[in-house]
C-alpha cells in the first residue's frame, strides 16, 4: 500500500523528508479496526515530530487525523462494521494516518458526520478532541448552559484548535467568548465561528479587555506560546477561575503568580487516553460522536479553510510549510491517494 513517511529527523525543505512510499498491509487484531484512508489532516504536532531525533532510523509515519471507511474489525470489535465510515486522530505512539491503510482503536474512532464528506470530517478529530477535553473536561465548562454568559479568553482563537473550541464555548456553553487573533482574515475567521469579541494577541491585552467591558474573565485557554502570555492571563484570571493550555511552557514560569487569586491551572494533551489505555480511552470515541451529531445537527460548521490532494510526499510538504509559518487560519487536508 502507499504511504509517506520518513526515515530521519529532517526539516521541511530536506528533499527525504517526505518519501512516497511502498509498506505492507497490516492487520486488524483485538479491537483494531482496518481502514482505508480517504483523508487526511495536518496538525502543528506533525511538523513537531517530523523534527525528533529517530536513532533508529525506521520508517515513521506521521499523521493524526483521518477519515476513511473499515475494511476489517478485529476479533474484539464490537461497535463497528465493515463499510462504516468513520474518522479519528489515532494515537501518538502508533503509525499515523498518512499510509492507506491505517489500524485504529474502535475506542478512539466514531462515525464520521453523514453531512460531510471525508475531506471536511479528516479536519476535525484531533482539534475537536483537543477543544472539547479542554473545555468540558479541563476547565470544567458545563456543555449544557449551566456556565452561560461567563466569559472565556482564547488565545490564539483563529488556528485549527480554535476554529472549533470557540463554536463549542458558543454553541454548547453559551459562554461570553472573547478570541484573539492579529490580523484581518484571522479575526473574521473567529467572529465567523461564534466569537463575540476578538482582540489582537500583539497588542496590549488588559486594555484590549477593559475597552470591551471584560477586565476580568471567568476562564482562560491558551492555544499558543504559554509562557508568552503567563503574566496577562494571571492578571485577567478573575479570582478562583480556571485557566488551561494545550502547549508546553518554553520556560519557568511562577505557578505562584495564581495563589493570590486561588486559580487553577491544567494542561490538556489530547493523546492522554489513547497513550496510556487509560479505562475512560472510550470518551474519545463518544466526544468524536456527540460532535458528528452536533454537526448532522448545523450546531457546529465546518473547519476546513484548503483541501489539497492526492496524498503524496509533494503535498504533504506543502501542507507541513504552510502549519509551520504559525498563521494557519482554520484546518488543511489532503484527500485521495491519486
Ligand atoms: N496538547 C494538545 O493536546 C494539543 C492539541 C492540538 C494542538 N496543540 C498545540 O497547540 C498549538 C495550537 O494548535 P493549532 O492546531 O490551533 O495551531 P495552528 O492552527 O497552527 O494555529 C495558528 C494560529 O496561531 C495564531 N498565533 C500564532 N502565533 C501566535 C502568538 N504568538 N500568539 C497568539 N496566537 C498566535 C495565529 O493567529 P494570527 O495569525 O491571527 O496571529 C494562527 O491563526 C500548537 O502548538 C499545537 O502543537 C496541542
Amino acid at each position: 500500500m502507499k504511504a509517506v513517511g520518513s526515515y530521519k529527523a529532517l526539516t521541511v525543505n530536506e528533499a527525504e523528508a517526505f518519501l512516497d512510499v511502498e509498506i505492507d498491509r497490516q492487520v486488524a487484531t483485538a479491537r483494531n479496526l482496518l481502514v482505508n484512508v480517504k483523508a487526511v489532516s495536518v496538525n502543528p504536532v506533525d511538523t513537531k515530530v517530523r523534527k525528533r531525533p529517530h536513532p533508529d532510523e525506521t520508517l515513521r509515519i506521521l499523521g493524526w487525523d483521518a477519515s476513511g471507511v473499515v475494511t476489517a474489525v478485529g476479533d474484539d470489535v464490537t461497535g463497528f462494521r465493515v463499510g462504516d465510515e468513520i474518522y479519528y486522530a489515532g494515537c501518538i505512539t502508533k503509525p499515523g494516518s498518512n499510509s492507506e491503510y491505517q489500524l485504529v482503536d474502535e475506542r478512539i474512532a466514531a462515525k464520521k458526520p453523514t453531512s460531510l464528506g471525508f475531506a471536511e470530517s479528516a479536519a476535525l478529530p484531533l482539534t475537536t478532541i483537543t477543544a472539547w477535553e479542554a473545555l468540558f473536561e479541563r476547565l470544567g465548562i458545563s456543555k449544557t448552559g449551566t456556565d452561560a454568559g461567563k466569559t472565556i479568553l482564547m488565545i490564539g482563537g483563529a488556528g485549527g484548535v480554535g476554529s472549533i473550541a470557540i463554536q463549542l464555548a458558543k454553541k454548547l456553553s453559551q459562554l461570553n467568548v472573547i478570541a484573539t487573533a492579529s490580523r484581518p482574515e484571522s479575526s473574521d475567521w473567529c467572529k465567523a465561528r461564534g466569537a463575540d469579541h476578538v482582540i489582537n494577541h500583539y497588542e496590549n491585552i488588559p486594555a484590549q479587555l477593559e475597552a470591551i467591558g471584560h477586565a476580568n474573565v471567568d476562564y482562560v485557554l491558551c492555544l499558543t506560546n504559554i509562557a508568552g502570555y503567563w503574566k496577562t492571563i494571571t492578571d485577567v484570571i478573575k479570582p478562583q477561575g480556571d485557566i488551561c493550555t494545550i502547549v508546553d511552557f518554553f520556560e519557568d514560569s511562577n505557578l505562584d503568580l495564581l495563589k493570590p487569586k486561588s486559580a487553577r491551572f491544567s494542561f490538556e494533551f489530547m493523546f492522554v487516553r489513547s497513550m496510556h489505555e487509560t479505562d475512560d480511552m472510550g470518551e474519545v470515541g463518544k466526544l468524536l460522536s456527540e460532535t458528528a451529531a452536533l454537526i448532522d445537527n448545523g450546531d457546529l460548521i465546518t473547519t476546513v479553510t484548503e483541501v489539497v490532494g492526492p496524498i503524496n510526499a509533494e503535498n504533504m510538504r506543502k501542507i507541513h510549510a504552510t502549519i509551520e509559518e504559525g498563521r494557519a487560519i482554520g484546518k488543511y487536508v489532503i484527500e485521495g491517494w491519486g
